[in-house]
């Protein structure tokens, strides 16, 4: 039976940032911003392409900004608005689109991306969803979860984002294995591995923060128990999901940039700089300027 459309995104965001600090302190890691939006609105933007209405945020402390960047703000509109500076306006109102609504659910304590994900089970009930991890930024000209959406409605099974990493890195990454390749970037999988050491690791194909899952997945969250760091892992649910359901590894067009790290970071800011419509000129000059002058 064809599974029902995909209008639900998950945006587990109760990390704590710990590898940003001092700045994830007290502001949320996903408020870093890529020239001047944060990297969560890049999140939603791209869910909201691919089809989501809802999006649901597993929230944790210090993420209050996160509800407020989301939410109206009368007072700042009104002082706008009197300045005459409707392109601001425009461009706060155009954060989020009214047809959409956010849900804010708290994770009780740091217990992992599996449990993260379980706590937006009654919200996303028996429908298929999204999920978004926002460190990972992805760069593409059709956005990456829309391209998911396709693959998902041709084959009517989970499907998870997947690029090909370094060897040395398969410690960083839910690692999986194909059964076998269906189409040029899509492959079933047999298997899938949380952080393996790469001595271990069967492949270097690593799953990077997308995922859309089938609703199954969330009776496999609730019986798993803590993997990998102590934690409940989304990997360890989707590994038990397998044996029922087909999952399905796809290689996404698009560049990625690992913003969970500072040199990720760094580069998507750079990258995106030269790409902004209003900066790119400017900044490119600049680099020019600098670069020659590199030790
Ligand atoms: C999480 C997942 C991992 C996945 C990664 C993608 O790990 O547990 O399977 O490959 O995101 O970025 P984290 O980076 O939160 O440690």
């Amino acid at each position: 039976m064809p599974h029902k459309a995909v209008k639900t995104a998950v945006f587990p965001v109760a990390g704590r940032g710990t590898r940003f600090l001092p700045i994830t302190k007290a502001s949320p890691k996903e408020m870093l911003p890529i020239v001047d939006k944060p990297l969560i609105q890049y999140a939603v933007d791209e869910a909201l392409s691919a089809g989501a209405d809802t999006l649901v945020f597993i929230t944790g402390s210090s993420k209050r900004a996160i509800e407020d960047h989301f939410d109206s703000n009368p007072e700042l509109e009104a002082v706008l608005q009197a300045q005459g500076k409707q392109d601001l306006l425009d461009t706060l109102r155009g954060i989020l689109p009214s047809w959409a609504s956010c849900v804010y659910i708290r994770q009780p304590a740091p217990l992992g991306l599996g449990h993260a994900v379980l706590c937006a089970r009654p919200v996303v009930g028996d429908a298929p969803f999204m999920v978004h991890l926002a460190d990972d930024l992805i760069d593409a000209t059709v956005p990456c979860f829309k391209q998911m959406v396709e693959v998902f409605a041709a084959y009517n099974g989970s499907v998870l984002g997947v690029q090909n990493v370094p060897k040395q890195d398969t410690d960083k990454y839910g690692i999986v294995t194909l059964e076998r390749k269906i189409a040029p970037r899509i492959g079933k999988m047999s298997h899938i591995v949380e952080k393996p050491k790469p001595e271990k690791a069967a492949s270097t194909l690593a799953v990077v923060g997308r995922y859309l899952l089938t609703p199954g997945i969330f009776d496999d969250l609730s019986k798993i128990g803590k993997g990998a760091g102590g934690e409940i892992q989304l990997t360890d649910g989707i590994a038990r999901l397998m044996q029922r359901e087909p999952v399905y590894a796809f290689e996404f067009e698009g560049k990625r940039y690992d913003c969970g790290s500072k040199l990720g970071y760094l580069q998507a800011t750079v990258e995106y700089a030269l790409k902004h419509p209003s900066l790119g000129t400017d900044f490119a000059n600049y680099l020019r300027e600098l670069v020659p002058k590199l030790p």
